[in-house]
């Protein structure tokens, strides 16, 4: 079906300082479908929900749908043209592995921590017969929106709203799926004490930018392997990034949650091919050495349209 003026979810949202991800995988032998129907009217809900409630704040809910539950849930076909099951990417020394994820969720809010919470009190409430959460991180905004290795994250994203809808929403190239969106996480795992044991110049080196000011290194200057050289595809080629840090003193888990929108899936391999291969093969990127992705999985974000007529 064509939708005329399809109204996305929130994808092209800013950070916010508050936010919940979540992955639910459903459970084998049982009937999800009206879960789902339930799930999506939902997500509708408690985004207009927000809308009246708060009016000063700035709070949404955004759901993924992975490759394989799209199947199951016998969505419509043809698909989303570049909606698969990640592959893993492997370089010579560091791997992108893939996980599988059903659902995502991704719940922000700029003042209240309590509105994610509830937010992700009522889908558990819908889900938990029919799936399983597998992985359930709280991002927080660290200082003036560094990442937890102490570098400002997101100064390089599409800004403005024509400018984040371009590179964060599909276009005519997929009549049926404009205004969707292609989400892509991982969660990584720093190696802060080594990092932090890294001088000053050396942690600069890593990204090709420098710490305290958070400006970008001339092109002669910045090395090859940092981090801004190799994730850099082309000004083309960019997606919107909303990467939260977390942290957990108990279980000694520093990490980032990168979390992408993208109108296409290809710019991210692009990137993720660069980082962990190499163009030329073997410059991979030197952030690698100090973050391991434990997790991986793509997903579909579906127009708002879309999860109305699913439900
Ligand atoms: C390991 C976790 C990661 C951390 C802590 C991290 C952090 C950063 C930081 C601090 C910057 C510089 C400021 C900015 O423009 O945002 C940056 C830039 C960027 N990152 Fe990452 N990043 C991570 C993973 C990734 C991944 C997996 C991708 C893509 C698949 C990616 C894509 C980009 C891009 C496209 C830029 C902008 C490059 C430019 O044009 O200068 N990052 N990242």
């Amino acid at each position: 079906m064509l939708y005329t003026d399809p109204t996305p979810q929130n994808v092209l949202d800013y950070h916010g300082n508050n936010t919940l991800f979540m992955v639910w995988n459903f459970k084998d032998d049982v009937d999800v479908k009206a879960a789902f129907q339930r799930i999506c009217a939902l997500v509708i809900n408690l985004n207009h929900s927000a809308d009246v409630r708060f009016q000063d704040d700035s709070e949404s809910c955004v759901m993924g749908i992975g490759h394989e539950a799209w199947l199951r849930l016998q969505l419509p076909e043809p698909l989303p043209k570049e909606l698969e099951n990640f592959a893993p990417v492997a370089g010579g020394k560091h791997t992108a592995v893939a996980t599988r994820g059903d659902l995502h969720f991704h719940l922000r809010s700029f003042n209240n921590r309590g509105i994610c919470y509830d937010m992700a009190a009522a889908i558990s409430d819908v889900l938990a017969p029919v799936a399983v959460c597998v992985e359930e991180v709280h991002g927080f905004r660290y200082w003036d929106g560094r990442s937890i290795l102490g570098f400002v994250d997101g100064t390089e994203n599409p800004h403005g709203e024509k400018e984040r809808a371009y590179f964060g929403l599909v276009g005519d190239s997929d009549p049926a799926y404009k205004g969707g969106s292609y989400l892509f996480v991982q969660k990584y795992i720093h190696d802060l004490k080594a990092f932090k044991a890294l001088s000053l110049p050396e942690q600069e080196a890593v990204f090709g930018r420098h710490k305290a000011s958070d400006v970008e290194m001339p092109d002669d200057v910045k090395p090859k392997n940092s981090h801004s050289a190799v994730a850099n595809v082309g000004d083309d080629f960019k997606v919107i990034r909303d990467n939260m840090p977390f942290g957990n003193m108990g279980s000694n888990e520093m990490g980032t949650y990168f979390i992408a929108y993208a109108s296409t899936f290809s710019t991210l391999k692009k990137m993720l091919n660069k980082m962990f291969i190499g163009e030329p093969e073997g410059n991979y990127d030197r952030l690698l050495d100090f973050s391991t992705a434990k997790t991986g999985s793509l997903f579909f974000v579906p127009t708002l349209d879309m999860l109305d007529d699913f439900s």
